[in-house]
């Protein structure tokens, strides 16, 4: 440990409030627990969940708080705890000094992380770090929710809104691979196009068409199989005319705002199943999280999911202020990532 600095830079909060709350940070070097990993990190990924957080959205234990939720760099320590080193399935993960990874790790925007060796994925040979970052939360997510939160199966019939976002680009080809039909809504011409290439079938300019009533022509008056809903609060009601009879709608999250209380009553008009799920609890346990990820990996190394980067931010409070900008602003077509060092 003694060639390690005692202090590392990172990007974070000293309070919640709007983007200029973001400022650099100097902590110590984080402590090595012996269950962890330790990671120098090469690039995070930016996700609405820093926003959360810098806003107040979420709940945050203490200050100062360093943003960021998944990064990716190589390893430069390894636990020592004996019943991890023997756990099976630690040994699945094969890690070894100087290897590559990706990890969820609260505080993401830093040098260095120590991170406990489940949270943390040996990226496949051929897959950079630079995609590791850009690929693991939506990856992940978008593999367990179409598994998962709705299974979806050949022929069906499935509508998803932000389909030219970060996870979008991802619902778009994997929903596709499926045999499914991807009926996709974005903003612009420009993203809509970009929807396509990846996979959507049929993509809805919301804000020059009507949704509700082109979704319906799509689908014979029917409505969708399954939502896959990433929107929030100006999309959850108008859900509820495109769904079809025993259908299910995943609420993925709050870009325009959490969906407000409603009544449970307001499922029986069409047996509706709603869920809010998050990727956390869908690879909860080691074997989950392995499972998931291997699965990513492939996906991603065999050329199945391409993973498009939107920009790379610098290492900066300025950096990260434009980014959290352009994402909620909208302004971004696929994965936003920030450069923390040189890989
Ligand atoms: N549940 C989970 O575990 C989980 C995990 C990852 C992400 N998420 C959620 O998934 C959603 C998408 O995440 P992402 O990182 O892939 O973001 P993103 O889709 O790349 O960016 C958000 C997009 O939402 C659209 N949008 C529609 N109304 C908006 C509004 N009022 N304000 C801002 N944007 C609006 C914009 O696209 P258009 O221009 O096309 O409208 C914007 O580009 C977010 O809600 C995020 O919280 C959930």
């Amino acid at each position: 440990m003694s060639s390690f600095p005692s202090k590392i830079q990172a990007i974070g909060i000293n309070k919640t409030g709007d983007f200029d709350v973001i400022e650099k940070l100097e902590l110590p070097f984080p402590q090595q627990e012996p269950g962890n990993v330790l990671i120098k990190v090469h690039y995070a990924g930016v996700n609405f969940i820093d926003t959360y957080y810098r806003k107040g959205l979420y709940p945050i234990a203490s200050f100062p708080k360093p943003l960021g939720s998944e990064a990716a760099g190589e390893i430069v320590a390894l636990p020592t705890d004996e019943a991890v080193l023997n756990d099976e399935e630690y040994k699945l993960r094969k890690f070894a000094l100087g290897g590559k990874v990706a990890a969820y790790t609260m505080g993401a925007f830093a040098e260095y992380v120590s991170v406990p060796w489940d949270k943390v994925y040996p990226l496949p040979d051929g897959v950079s770090t630079k995609t590791g970052a850009a690929g693991l939360t939506q990856g992940a997510t978008v593999l367990t929710f179409i598994t998962e939160a709705y299974n979806v199966q050949k022929g069906d019939i499935i509508l998803v809104h932000t389909i030219a976002g970060g996870l979008g680009l991802l619902f778009a080809q994997l929903i596709k691979a499926r045999g499914a039909t991807v009926i996709g809504t974005t903003s612009t011409p420009e993203k809509a196009e970009i929807a396509k290439s990846y996979g959507a079938d049929h993509v809805i300019l919301y804000k020059q068409e009507d949704t509700v009533q082109r979704v319906l022509e799509l689908t014979n008056g029917e409505g969708v199989h399954a939502i896959f809903d990433g929107v929030g609060k100006d999309t959850f009601e108008a859900d509820f005319k495109m769904i079809r009879r025993k259908g299910t709608i995943v609420s993925v999250g709050n870009a325009s705002g959490a969906v407000p209380p409603f009544p449970p009553l307001k499922l029986v008009e069409k047996n509706v199943r709603l869920l809010r799920p998050t990727v956390g609890n869908y690879i909860y346990t080691p074997e989950e999280s392995r499972r998931y990820t291997t699965e990513l990996g492939r996906l991603i190394a065999d050329g199945t999911l391409k993973i498009r980067i939107h920009a790379e931010y610098p290492f900066s409070a300025e950096g990260v202020q434009q980014a959290q900008k352009d994402l909620v602003g909208g302004k971004t077509i696929g994965k936003v990532i920030v450069k923390v060092a040189e890989p």
